[in-house]
């Protein structure tokens, strides 16, 4: 990933409209890279709040220092953790959570993860997950493979691909059927 803090990716762009927050909402990113999701949302949010998690250290640096006017307001937080590391619930709950272009949905069993962040969801809350397929690379092995973790970990979900430029966006939306 590069990390140049500053563009917002059109695939940012259209996932973060697509997530249509409201601005009292509490809203969780997994592995939100420099911060360019967060610095359209937390621009959107007035008694809501951010938190974006991500292993890179290099990445949370990046995207605290874009959003330090969110978070010395206490809008925004971001902290270094991986998902499979690290316990939310003390965070939630969260109406929104989504994740950009983070691989671990589709190319492994996340299961454990996805249950996880199920904990920290309100009851109507919402899991949106977004993936611009590389060059090439068929969306949907991505398509199949999110769609049966998501459905083992107890969410009930629905998927649409639409054009990006000269590239696709595909978008999850879920909602977990245990609540
Ligand atoms: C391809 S980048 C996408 C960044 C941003 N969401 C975007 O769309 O531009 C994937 C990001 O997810 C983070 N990431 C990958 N696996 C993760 C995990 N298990 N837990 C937390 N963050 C993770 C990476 O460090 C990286 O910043």
């Amino acid at each position: 990933m590069k990390l140049t803090a500053g563009s917002v990716p059109l695939r940012v762009r259209r996932a973060v409209e697509m997530l249509a927050l409201r601005p009292e909402q509490a809203v969780l990113e997994i592995g939100g890279g420099t911060g360019a999701a967060a610095s359209l949302i937390c621009a959107q949010l007035k008694t809501g709040r951010y938190l974006g998690i991500d292993r890179s250290e290099k990445a949370v640096a990046a995207s605290r220092q874009r959003l330090a006017g969110f978070v010395d307001r206490g809008t925004a937080e971001v902290r270094r953790a991986a998902l499979e590391h690290t316990a939310l619930e003390s965070d939630g709950p969260f109406g929104t959570a989504f994740a950009i272009n983070v691989n671990l949905f589709w190319t492994r069993n996340a299961v454990d993860e996805l249950r996880s962040i199920a904990r920290v969801l309100t009851d109507d809350g919402v899991l949106r997950l977004f993936f611009e397929p590389p060059p090439g690379s068929p969306a949907q092995r991505i398509v199949e493979q999110v769609s049966v973790n998501l459905a083992k970990a107890g969410f009930e979900s629905t998927c649409t691909i639409q054009p990006l430029g000269s590239s696709l966006l595909v978008a999850f939306h879920a909602v977990s059927a245990n609540h």
